[in-house]
Formats: C-alpha cells, sequence, structure tokens
C-alpha cells in the first residue's frame, strides 16, 4: 500500500480533517475520527470499475429518449406504496432502522414472494444462512427459488451476481460489507462509502434493484456517515418503537416517487402483516373523554390518518421545566408554547410539558399544532374535552390559524369514523355542504379557539 500522506475522516459527519482529533470540530462527536487510507481507488471519482472511456456531449432535453420506468410489485403492497408504486429495475433502496424493529424480517417476506416469479438473491452478512432459514421457515414463506448467499465482500457479491444474474437483491446488511481495494475495516466509513459506491454501480449497469438495509444509531442517524443517503435513489425508514405493535415506514427521499409516504405494518409472531385500513390505529380508544387528550387527522403522504395526541403537564420543580415531545417536534413544542403564553394568555413556564403521539408514529406536517395547543391546554386545565371533537390546523407565530392541505379529506375520513364536531382553520372551510352529520367550527385565530373551546 502506498500511503502518500494520511488523511483523517468523521465517521458521523465524514468530513475530511488533516490530523487525528479526538472530537470532530464540526460535529463534536467524540472518538469518530479515522485514518482514510489514501489508496489508488479509494476516491468516489474512481472512474476505473468496469471502466469504460466514453465520450459525452451534451444533447437537447427534448431528445432525450423518455421511457417509462419499468416497476415490479415488491408483493407487499404497502412496501409498493411507500416506493411510488413498486420496485424500480436499477435503483437502490436504503433501508434504515433501529436494530430489531424489523428490516430483516420484511425483506426476507418480501425476496421470497417474488423469488417465485423472478431472480432474487439475498446476501446475508449478519446471520447465518440457518438462521434466515429457520425464519423462512417458521413464517412458511416460499422457499425454493429464493438465493441465499453468506458474504460480506462486495467483490464476491459481485461475482455471484454475474452468476445468478438477479433483478432484486437485498444486502443485509451494509455495516458488515467491505471491498478488498480499501485496507480500513467494515463498518468504517471509508468501506461503507466506497462499497456502496460500487453497488450502486452495479444497479445501474446490470440493471439490478438493490436494497441496502442500514442501522440507525441511538441518536436516529444512520450509522456510518449521511452521505450514503445521497448516493442511493430511496431512502425508507423504519419508525415505530419495538415494543410496540405498529411499524411504519416512511420513503425520506425518492428520486421514483413521493417523499414522506408511509407504509404501515404490524409485527405479529407470522412476521410482519400489512395494515390495509391503519387510519384508527393510532387511538387509544378511551371509553369516555379524558384530559389532555385530542384526535387529530393527520395527511402522511397520500392519505388521511386519526392520531391521538396526549399532553400532560404537571407542576415543575426545576428551575427548568422540562419540554418532552415523542412523535412531533421538540422546536415545534417549544414555539406553540410560546404562542399560547403570549395569544393566549396561558403562562406554563412553570409548569413540565410532556407531548406524545399515541402509537409510536410520528407526525411530520404542521397540521397537528392546533391539537398539541388544545391537548396542553386540557391537561392544564384538567377538562376533558370530548373524544368525538377533532381538530387540526396550522398555528402561525401571531397566533392565527392558518389552513392545512386537503382538509375536505381529512374531514371526510373523520366523518367515516364518527366524529360529530371539527375545529378547523376557517379557510379549511368546505365550499359546498359536503360534510354532512358533523357540526364545523372555522376559527381565524387562537383566541377564537379557547373561545369555541
Ligand atoms: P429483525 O427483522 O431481525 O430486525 P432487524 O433486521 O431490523 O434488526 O426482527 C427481529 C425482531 O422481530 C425480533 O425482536 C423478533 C421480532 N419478530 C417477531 O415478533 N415475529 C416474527 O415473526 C419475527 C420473524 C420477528
Ligand atoms: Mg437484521
Amino acid at each position: 500500500m502506498s500511503k502518500k500522506q494520511a488523511q483523517y475522516q468523521c465517521r458521523e459527519c465524514a468530513c475530511i480533517l488533516p490530523k487525528w482529533q479526538g472530537q470532530c470540530p464540526d460535529c463534536k462527536s467524540w472518538n469518530s475520527v479515522e485514518e482514510l487510507p489514501t489508496i489508488v481507488g479509494a476516491s468516489q471519482t474512481n472512474t476505473n470499475w468496469h471502466g469504460k472511456a466514453t465520450t459525452s456531449s451534451s444533447i437537447l432535453l427534448s431528445e432525450v429518449p423518455v421511457t417509462d420506468t419499468p416497476r415490479f410489485s415488491s408483493e407487499i403492497s404497502e412496501l409498493d406504496r411507500v416506493l411510488g408504486g413498486g420496485l424500480v429495475r436499477g435503483s437502490v433502496i436504503l433501508l434504515g432502522g433501529d436494530p430489531g424493529i424489523g428490516k430483516s424480517t420484511i425483506l426476507l417476506q418480501c425476496m421470497a414472494k417474488i423469488s417465485v416469479s423472478q431472480n432474487a438473491l439475498y446476501v446475508t452478512g449478519e446471520e447465518s444462512p440457518q438462521q434466515v432459514s429457520m425464519r423462512a421457515q417458521r413464517l412458511g414463506l416460499p422457499n425454493e427459488h429464493l438465493k441465499l448467499l453468506s458474504s460480506t465482500c462486495v467483490e464476491e457479491i459481485i461475482a455471484q451476481t454475474v452468476i445468478n444474474k438477479p433483478v432484486v437483491m437485498v444486502i443485509d446488511s451494509i455495516q458488515t460489507i467491505y471491498t478488498n481495494s480499501l485496507q480500513s475495516a467494515a463498518g468504517s466509513v471509508s468501506q461503507i462509502r466506497e462499497s456502496t459506491a460500487i453497488l450502486v454501480r452495479l444497479a445501474k449497469q446490470s440493471n439490478i434493484a438493490i436494497f441496502l438495509v442500514g442501522h440507525v444509531t441511538k441518536e436516529g442517524q444512520l450509522a456510518g456517515p449521511r452521505v450514503l443517503e445521497h448516493m442511493v435513489d430511496t431512502v425508507l425508514y423504519f419508525e415505530g418503537d419495538s415494543s410496540t405493535r405498529y411499524r411504519v415506514i416512511r420513503a425520506v427521499k425518492n428520486r421514483f416517487g413521493a417523499v414522506n409516504e408511509i407504509g404501515i405494518f404490524a409485527m405479529t409472531d407470522e412476521g410482519i402483516k400489512q395494515v390495509s385500513n391503519p387510519s384508527a390505529i393510532f387511538l387509544s380508544q378511551h371509553d369516555k373523554p379524558v384530559s389532555g387528550s385530542i384526535i387529530m387527522v393527520s395527511r402522511e403522504g397520500t392519505r388521511p390518518i386519526l392520531v391521538e395526541i396526549q399532553a400532560l403537564v404537571t407542576e415543575s420543580h426545576s428551575g427548568h421545566p422540562r419540554r418532552i415531545s415523542v412523535g412531533l417536534e421538540a422546536n415545534r413544542l417549544a414555539m406553540l408554547l410560546a404562542i399560547l403564553q403570549r395569544h393566549g394568555g396561558i403562562p406554563l413556564y412553570d409548569q413540565d410539558v410532556f407531548i406524545n403521539a399515541v402509537g409510536g408514529v410520528r407526525i411530520a406536517e404542521t397540521g397537528a399544532d392546533l391539537a398539541v395547543i388544545l391537548a396542553i391546554l386540557s391537561s392544564y386545565r384538567d377538562r376533558p374535552v370530548s373524544n368525538r371533537l377533532l381538530v387540526f390546523g396550522e398555528v402561525g407565530l401571531s397566533g392565527e390559524i392558518r389552513p392545512v392541505p386537503n382538509g375536505e379529506e381529512r374531514l371526510r375520513e373523520a366523518g367515516k369514523h364518527g366524529f360529530e364536531t371539527a375545529i378547523i382553520p376557517k379557510a379549511n372551510m368546505p365550499k359546498r355542504d359536503s360534510i354532512k352529520n358533523m357540526k364545523l367550527i372555522p376559527v381565524n385565530h387562537l383566541a377564537d379557539t379557547l373561545d369555541a373551546l
């Protein structure tokens, strides 16, 4: 190995440093700086892999031949939905999530089903072939056609794809994979990045759809650098608590479909089952109204989902009252508390505030603002709000209630579940008399909302 000059790189944020340091100056993480070997072929600009020296010339946008991206089904319709309508040949999909959340299980189920009609290869670097086979048997999956490869070397995997010619392949997991062209240990930032780069090139050249499994650190980031996210076509994250039954797969990046689309699954003793009618699973079904609980309709991806928002406000005994939010954005909570104080005249500076979206779901949209405010208020005053009441709307810094997209669709979904009253932004009022059997209370400002309540 001909080392020119050693360089160092942070495992977490991938920044390059001239010398080793205990703490990364960029992302401030400790013990994450490691040596980056500067051998030939280690850089991302390496072009000699299967290298064809093509001379490209520019063409007009209108002259680019447009072909429909051919898709095929992953045989799990909720997964197809997150992928934007199915798998695209030659695309690379990164599936991230906590350990034990079900990444291997869902991919094994999907690959076993695809293998009935197409060539599929499952590369396992973490579990032994026996473990994978036992799991497939226990789940009653078709196992006659799925090819299994126990390997962690990219070059070996490529050699196998030449023999097997798979249409779809799973790499479980990318953190265990290494390439012979680098000297550093598997799992290091340079190995993960270079291996991924090779696999991306393999996908494009051989037209294979590749799933890469990636572990997420405790901080919620893909272990290793986030650089993987921009190298692949699609990034899916598994959300949900390993202790709860429901799992959500969310698309955070998709070159072939919409982002923030979610697929909902349940972990059962027969593997992962899709939940085809998920609209009411994130409610906790109290028989009588309880304080601090408000139901909203969220729109995640392309469908409305009813979600219960819970708040608990208790007197604080420390100088720094706690603001804890689970499933909702913490910064937004701080902002809403400030709005409540300034425009609602309700000071909560001496109270601990906890909020939670029931069922382990994560709400990424602003339509939850009004529900959060009302849940906090209901808990603070210890006044239960009817569990037949529905709320949605965004709250602005001056206390105004702003409309959210697809209001009518949200109301219709709530109507199906028997909600009788809804507090909604004025601009979301349906034009015609299209929502029946529901009393709609339009609000313009936080003050109107508190009056209406
Ligand atoms: P796994 O897919 O191995 O997780 P990952 O690959 O994301 O680390 O899932 C393991 C967990 O799922 C484990 O805690 C047991 C649970 N599980 C079930 O509840 N039912 C099942 O049928 C299977 C296969 C796993
Ligand atoms: Mg696994």
